[in-house]
């Protein structure tokens, strides 16, 4: 496991960028596996520069999203449909066939959606770089604390906790969902590489769990520990639990004094 320092939240989403460029053009065929959230946002918007920079070419890859809330319609201004076309599909030369985002207004057999969505997966050859964003609770993609380590595409309950933190994206009084249809930890653990990022304060906690804990399913973020080929790239604030953050940076030299080809 890599964890990558970084002094604040724009150096975050520009070291994310980077590395999701820099796989993109040694395979243009990419399968990417993308987060909504706040946190990936500086990475959307460093990939779109570098689009319209460097004609950065998405034309020929493929996306899967993690997760969408249940009973909202892809045009929902709160769905994460929307999110991702106002937020990067719209503004980069992504193909419209290779998006896939799951279905929230999906309303009958929920179980067989999601196998569709796991076999579509790996029809595309299965996710070559994952993205994640990390609740306070530990959540990767919408795995809420309990969720097995080895679970797959799914609908899940969301917390309390995640629908107070939620709330923010939604305009006041609005009926929350409590639900969500999100790929499963087994589901992310199968991507071929994995970058989780992690900004500010709120996230110091689950952080230090994720990274410094024992693997457990009550933070959902350990089972990444089992993977092996994760980055963390975090920002100070968010690596403020870590005891080990000397050792981190000292690993992060030698890397790249002798394995440099695992930071591009
Ligand atoms: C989003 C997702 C979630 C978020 C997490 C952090 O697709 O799967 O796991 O990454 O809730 O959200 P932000 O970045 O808004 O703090």
């Amino acid at each position: 496991m890599l964890v990558v320092l970084k002094e604040s939240a724009k150096e975050v989403g520009r070291e994310a960028a980077r590395i999701v460029a820099s796989s993109l053009r040694a395979n243009p065929k990419s399968v990417l596996g993308l987060a909504t959230g706040s946190t990936p946002l500086g990475m959307y918007e460093e990939l779109i520069a570098l689009h319209k920079s460097t004609g950065l070419d998405f034309s020929q890859a493929t996306s899967f999203n993690l997760d969408e809330y249940l009973g909202l319609a892809p045009d929902d201004p709160q769905s994460f449909h929307y999110f991702m076309h106002s937020n990067f599909f719209s503004k980069v030369n992504f193909a419209a066939d290779k998006i896939h985002i799951p279905d929230g207004a999906f309303r009958k057999d929920y179980s067989a959606y999601c196998e569709q969505y796991e076999r579509a997966i790996r029809s595309a050859g299965g996710i070559d770089l994952q993205i994640l964003g990390i609740g306070r609770n530990g959540h990767i993609g919408f795995n809420e604390p309990n969720s097995s380590l080895a679970s797959r595409t799914r609908l899940k309950e969301l917390t309390q906790e995640t629908i107070e933190d939620n709330k923010r994206f939604f305009p006041q009084g609005a009926e929350i969902p409590e639900c969500a249809i999100t790929m499963g930890i087994g589901t992310i653990l199968d991507a071929r590489r994995i970058l989780i990022l992690a900004t500010g304060k709120s996230k110091a906690a689950s952080v230090a769990k994720a990274i410094e804990g024992p693997i457990s399913s009550s933070v959902s973020a350990s089972a990444l520990q089992l993977h092996p080929d994760v980055t963390f790239i975090i920002d100070e604030d968010a690596a403020y639990g870590l005891t080990q953050r000397d050792y981190y940076r000292r690993v992060l030299e030698l890397t790249k004094k002798y394995t440099p080809e695992k930071l591009t």
